[in-house]
């Protein structure tokens, strides 16, 4: 008798090498994705959106991967709260919009009405036994790091509160809380959503496939970041980012059971941020009085990325929307009071990371057309790929 998926992928799980790439069956079972969906996506704090595109009470946006949707919704009393969007009725989606402002959400199928909290206001001809104190919108856990908002599907998310209180005084200065967001873009990529993660936490391809991120930015050979990162050290000082702990974790950060990584690396001289001609793009964030020509990598949890610069902060996450269908969602944000066309233009903000994105899907692309082979086997890791095996690591423990 066949061995089912799953039972393939827990043997898989206890052969695996350590140093070694994933097996092609991770990346091509329809189980195993759904599985991934339940046990790591459901269970994980997942970077939803900021603060400001929800600035007053009634706004809300949609936030959906895999099969699920999230409302994520500023209520009545200032609070950001987060529901499942699926109607206690009959489980039709509730709100259809991507983004608005609403007073209740009203389920198209039926009118079940739900109020900004979630609690049901009644539903028609029920009868008398029916009570609507049952049947409100599935809770969703919400956390706020410095404005940025985070979602969880489960009922006991990960704690994340301690690593979250260490990270508050290196992000001080740069006031996350309140910045705006500039411009979005999504890049649909024909790949298994870890594939898409794995290529975002090595820089090993930087160099051969980033022509552009790697004239401005070190990171693509640690002897470069070596090279200038005391004089980094020495400019981050002067724009009032803090020095001494600009490495919080350590390169282990990623191994399990660490949630946050925090590091500033050097850009090349002459560039002062993540720009084309190396000059700045927008006014510095929060307190900081200039540019250091710095970059700031950060992680919290596993599946959220973020990138800041003196001036500004992309955001990155891999949304499942299949098996091998994912979304490279990216956000630029500015300081909030930054005027576009006075303050920042929206094309030079975001030309890096769209010409690299771009990169991006095509070697993921590539790289699933590969792993899709029968004659596929997972390969020795570079020690430029060093977070890999802590990304496999916390994901065999989940799942
Ligand atoms: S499914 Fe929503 S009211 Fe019926
Ligand atoms: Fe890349």
């Amino acid at each position: 008798m066949p061995k089912d998926d799953l039972q393939v992928m827990r043997d898989l799980i206890e052969a695996h090498r350590e140093g070694f790439a994933l097996e092609r069956h991770f990346y091509t079972s329809g189980a195993v994705y759904d599985h991934d969906i339940k046990s790591f996506w459901n269970r994980n704090w997942i970077w939803a959106g900021h603060v400001s595109q929800i600035a007053e009470p009634g706004d809300f946006f949609l936030f959906d991967y895999g099969p699920e949707s999230v409302i994520v919704v500023r209520d009545r009393d200032g609070g950001v709260r987060a529901h499942m969007n699926v109607c206690r009725h009959r489980g039709s989606r509730v709100c259809l919009e991507k983004q608005g402002s609403a007073r209740v959400f009203s389920c198209p199928y039926h009118a079940w009405t739900f109020g900004l909290d979630g609690r049901l206001r009644g539903g028609r001809a029920m009868g008398p036994d029916f009570d609507p104190k049952d049947y409100g919108l599935f809770p969703v856990s919400v956390q706020i790091f410095e404005g940025l908002i985070f979602i969880c599907a489960d009922d006991n998310p990960p704690a994340l509160n301690e690593s979250l209180a260490q990270l508050k005084p290196l992000a001080a200065p740069m006031q996350l809380e309140n910045m705006k967001l500039a411009h979005e873009a999504s890049y649909p990529v024909p790949a298994n959503w870890k594939l898409a993660i794995e290529n975002y936490l090595e820089c090993y391809h930087c160099a051969p496939s980033h022509q552009e991120y790697a004239r401005s930015h070190s990171l693509k050979d640690p002897a470069d970041v070596e090279k200038y990162a005391e004089a980094l050290r020495e400019r981050s000082s002067a724009i009032g980012l803090p020095n001494d702990e600009l490495d919080l974790t350590g390169a282990a950060s990623l191994a399990p059971g660490a949630d946050v990584y925090w590091r500033r690396y050097p850009l090349f001289p002459g560039y002062l941020t993540g720009s084309k001609s190396g000059e700045p793009l927008a006014p510095p964030l929060g307190v900081l009085t200039g540019h250091d020509g710095g970059a700031t990598d950060l992680a919290i949890g596993t599946l959220n990325y973020f990138l800041i610069y003196a001036d500004h902060m992309v955001g990155y996450r891999f949304i499942p929307r299949g098996l091998q269908e994912t979304d490279i969602q990216i956000a630029w944000y500015v300081r909030g009071d930054a005027e576009e066309g006075k303050d920042y233009n929206k094309e030079d903000l975001a030309w890096l990371w769209h010409v690299t994105s771009h990169d991006d899907e095509k070697i993921i692309r590539h790289n699933q057309e590969g792993v899709n082979s029968h004659r596929f086997q997972p390969g020795p890791l570079s020690e430029m790929e060093w977070s890999l095996p802590g990304f496999y690591k916390t994901y065999f423990n989940m799942i």
